[in-house]
């Protein structure tokens, strides 16, 4: 069976993450969510509030699971038994620090692969970090997130 890790800080989940878990839980047997819990600064959503966003986006999937890590993240995938990071790339930008992340985990871990998968076009420029700067703002956030992370941001925000 093949298990894929598909870690990051989802603060919040957006579109273009669903979009990857999507491909993801096609492309492998199984496929874990894994929310990583301390962040270096700090998150506008708490743990919980990050995991009940993707329990409820990812609810329809049999095959997909959404967890938390902390610490190493190979050690984590080595726990979970997998053998596969799932990552999204969705511009050149990402390559780098993607690129430097995969060979520091198979320093390692040589037995982990790192795969990358490209979300679909209109996703290709969003990120997080700027859903959460435009809900601050109080602009539109049409098709970029699902609308019950839209309800929670724009309660943070009122
Ligand atoms: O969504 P993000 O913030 O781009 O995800 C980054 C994440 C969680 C994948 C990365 O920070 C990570 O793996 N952190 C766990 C600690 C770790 O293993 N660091 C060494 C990576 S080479």
């Amino acid at each position: 069976m093949k298990l894929a890790i598909y870690p990051g800080s989802f603060d919040p989940v957006t579109n273009g993450h669903l979009d990857l878990v999507e491909r993801g839980a096609k492309l492998f047997d199984r496929l874990v969510v894994a929310v990583l819990r301390n962040l270096d600064k700090e998150p506008l959503f708490s743990l919980d509030e990050r995991v009940e966003m993707l329990r409820e986006a990812t609810s329809g999937k049999t095959n997909v699971e959404v967890d938390v890590f902390d610490g190493l993240l190979v050690e984590y995938v080595r726990r979970r038994k997998a053998n596969v990071i799932l990552r999204g790339i969705r511009a050149i930008s990402d390559y780098e620090y993607e690129l430097q992340m995969a060979m520091m985990n198979r320093k390692l871990e040589p037995t982990i692969e790192t795969v990358f998968m490209m979300p679909a076009e209109p996703y290709s420029y969003l990120s997080a970090h700027l859903v959460r700067e435009i809900a601050r703002l109080g602009g539109p956030l049409d098709g970029l997130i699902p609308s019950a992370v839209e309800q929670r941001l724009r309660a943070k925000f009122s």
